[in-house]
C-alpha cells in the first residue's frame, strides 16, 4: 500500500471576539425575558462536554445507545446510498459514531476526506487528530462554526454527506429548525447528502427518566451552565440555589429543562453591568429536545427542499437516522 500523507486544516470563523459577543447576547436578551431563558449551546464547556459525555452512559439515556445501534445496522447501507467521499459532521462529538461511518465509507471505497465543524476548537483539534491517526492519507479539514449562522461557509469541495446526529436538532424550535434546514439545503449540490438523527415521540416516563436521572448527571450538567456565565461574564450565581426540572410539554412534543430559583434573590452580572431578580420558585428555560413522529420530520425535510431516500430505526423504534439527498 502506498504511503500518502495526511494533512489537517483548521479554518476558523468563531474567534474569541464572536464568541463572547455571542454569550453576551444571548445572556443579555434571554435574561430579560419573560419568562427567563439561556440558549443550550453555552452548557458545553470542557466540563458541561465531560457532563454531557456522562449523560450518554446513563441507563435512562437511551438517545446515544439506540443511534449507535443504528449506524453499527446500517452504516454500510448508508455510505452505500450516500456515495460521498467527504463527511461533513456537525457538532463532531463523540468518535464512536463518527468511526462506523468513516468505516462504511472506507469500506465503500469513496472515503477522502473529513470534515468536523464545531464551536469549540479544542473539541475540534482532538477529533482531527484522533482520526488522522486512525485514517492515513484521509483529508481533514476542520471548521470551527456555528451551524447556526455559518453553514454557507462550509466547504464545497467533493461530494459530501452533511451528518447531523444525536437528536441536536431538537434543540432547535420549529422556526429555527425550519431556516436551518433550508440553509443547509441551499449549501448542497446535486449527488450530496444528509443523514439526520432524531428522537422519536415515546412514552413520557421513559423521556423525563432520561433527562431527569436518577444519579443527578443531567442535573448537574444544566446548573453547569449558571458557572459558564459566573466565569465567563463575572457573575455571582449561586447553583446550588437552583433546581433541576426536566418535564415532557405534550402540545410541543419537546422535554425542557428549567433552572427553578429556590429561594428569591438578586444576580449581579459584572460583565454586562447588570442585576436581575428571580422571585422564590421562577423557573428559566435552558433547553428544549424536541421529539419527533417520522412523518412530521419527512414533511419538514420536504419543505426545506430535501428528497428523503430512507428511514433507519433501532428495534425498539426509539430513535431515527434519516437519510435525504438533495
Ligand atoms: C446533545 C442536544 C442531543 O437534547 O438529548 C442531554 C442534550 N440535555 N441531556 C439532548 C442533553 C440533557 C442532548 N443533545
Amino acid at each position: 500500500m502506498p504511503v500518502s500523507q495526511s494533512a489537517i486544516r483548521l479554518t476558523s470563523h468563531l474567534d474569541h471576539d464572536y464568541l463572547r459577543q455571542a454569550l453576551e447576547h444571548d445572556v443579555r436578551s434571554g435574561l430579560a425575558s419573560t419568562p427567563k431563558s439561556l440558549p443550550p449551546k453555552w452548557f458545553y464547556d470542557a466540563v458541561g462536554s465531560e457532563l454531557f459525555s456522562q449523560i450518554t452512559r446513563l441507563p435512562e439515556y437511551y438517545p446515544t445507545r439506540r443511534e449507535l445501534a443504528i449506524l453499527r445496522e446500517h452504516a454500510g447501507d448508508i455510505a452505500g446510498r450516500s456515495g460521498a467521499d467527504t463527511l461533513v459532521e456537525l457538532g463532531s462529538g463523540t468518535s464512536e459514531k463518527t468511526v462506523l461511518l468513516l468505516d462504511a465509507l472506507a469500506g465503500a471505497g469513496t472515503l477522502r476526506a473529513y470534515t468536523p465543524v464545531d464551536v469549540d476548537a479544542v473539541t475540534l483539534g482532538d477529533a482531527a487528530r484522533r482520526l488522522t491517526a486512525r485514517y492515513p492519507g484521509l483529508d481533514v479539514h476542520a471548521v470551527c462554526a456555528d451551524f447556526e449562522r455559518h453553514l454557507a461557509l462550509l466547504p464545497r469541495e467533493g461530494r459530501r454527506m452533511v451528518a447531523f446526529l444525536g437528536g441536536t436538532i431538537g434543540n432547535l424550535d420549529p422556526a429555527a429548525r425550519e431556516v436551518f434546514l433550508k440553509e443547509l439545503r441551499a449549501t448542497l449540490g446535486p449527488g450530496d447528502s444528509f443523514l439526520l438523527g432524531a428522537d422519536l415521540v415515546k412514552d413520557t416516563g421513559r423521556l423525563v427518566a432520561a433527562y431527569d436521572d436518577a444519579a443527578g448527571v443531567t442535573a448537574a450538567f444544566n446548573r453547569n451552565v449558571l458557572y459558564v456565565i459566573n466565569r465567563e461574564l463575572n457573575a455571582d450565581f449561586d447553583p446550588d440555589s437552583f433546581e433541576h426540572v426536566a418535564l415532557y410539554d405534550l402540545r410541543q412534543n419537546w422535554i425542557e429543562m428549567r433552572l427553578r430559583a429556590t429561594r428569591a434573590m438578586r444576580v449581579r452580572i459584572g460583565g454586562l453591568d447588570l442585576s436581575v431578580s428571580f422571585t422564590a420558585g421562577e423557573e428559566m428555560r435552558t433547553e428544549i429536545s424536541a421529539k419527533f413522529h417520522p412523518e412530521g420530520l419527512h414533511r419538514e425535510l420536504v419543505a426545506a427542499g430535501f428528497t428523503p431516500t430512507r428511514h433507519y430505526t433501532d428495534p425498539t423504534g426509539d430513535f431515527s437516522l434519516i437519510l435525504s439527498h438533495t
